[in-house]
């Protein structure tokens, strides 16, 4: 299964690939994770993405899409992948088909969670993740059992750069100028199912799931 994951920042993409990934068995592919990787690992990629992310703004094409042919090429995409944050802008959506057409594959389904702007920001205020294990979490929503601690690892959470509310705004402009149009792009080849992304975690994975079974 080639399947897409779509919606605006904090929609709950990472939350329920891990959902897909468990259910399945096919890896996520999420291009914030790789290039925050490269970050940190103070890479020429990742020093010159870094600016750009710490604003809020979308690394340019030629870079993502560099670093997602190369995941797509690995062994464990070959049944399937879930990508999560990509493709973001209408040339790395027809990049993505490109890459796809030439091993004989083409996106299955792409999920649109809808959510709006006020819910996003109350979630990317609240979220914390595990700097080892990479486990997602909300203060009040997703909460660890003992507060600041991974349930997982026992590693303290940290807040990502980005999820200060000036930069989620700016992230917010920049999904619905340069990527909500990928909805009508999918929606014109039959593939684009909007599933409401507001409610319990548990009840949109049903709904995800249910969708898929379709
Ligand atoms: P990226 O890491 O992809 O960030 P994003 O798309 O902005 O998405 P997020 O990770 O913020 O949100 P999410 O939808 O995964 O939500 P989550 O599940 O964590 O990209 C970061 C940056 O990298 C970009 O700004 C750009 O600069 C660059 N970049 C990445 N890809 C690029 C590309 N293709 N092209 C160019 N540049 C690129 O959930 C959020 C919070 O809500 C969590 O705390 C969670 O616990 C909570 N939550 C989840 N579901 C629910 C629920 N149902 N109810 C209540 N709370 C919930």
């Amino acid at each position: 299964m080639d399947l897409i994951l779509f919606g605006p920042p904090g929609a709950g993409k990472g939350t329920q690939a891990q959902f897909l990934v468990e259910t399945y068995g096919v890896p996520q592919v999420s291009t914030g994770d790789m290039l925050r990787a490269a970050v940190k690992a103070g890479t020429p990629l990742g020093v010159k993405a870094q600016e750009i992310m710490a604003r809020g703004g979308l690394v340019s094409d030629d870079i993502v899409l560099g670093i997602v042919a190369e995941r797509l090429a690995q062994d464990d995409c070959s049944s399937g992948f879930v990508l999560d944050g990509f493709p973001r802008t209408i040339p790395q959506a027809d990049a993505l088909d490109g890459i796809l057409k030439q091993a004989g594959r083409a996106i299955d389904h792409v999920v649109s969670l809808e959510v709006d702007s006020e819910e996003i920001v109350k979630r990317l205020s609240g979220r914390r993740s595990c700097p080892s294990c990479g486990k997602g979490y909300h203060v009040v929503f997703d909460a660890p059992v003992k507060a600041d601690v991974c349930d997982v690892c026992g590693t303290g959470l940290v807040q990502r750069a980005d999820d200060q509310e000036d930069t989620v705004r700016n992230r917010l402009l920049v999904y619905e100028q340069q990527t909500a149009p990928l909805k009508e792009y999918y929606q014109s080849k039959q593939i684009l199912c909007s599933i409401p992304g507001i409610g319990p975690i548990a009840e949109i994975q049903q709904r995800i799931a249910a969708a898929l079974e379709k």
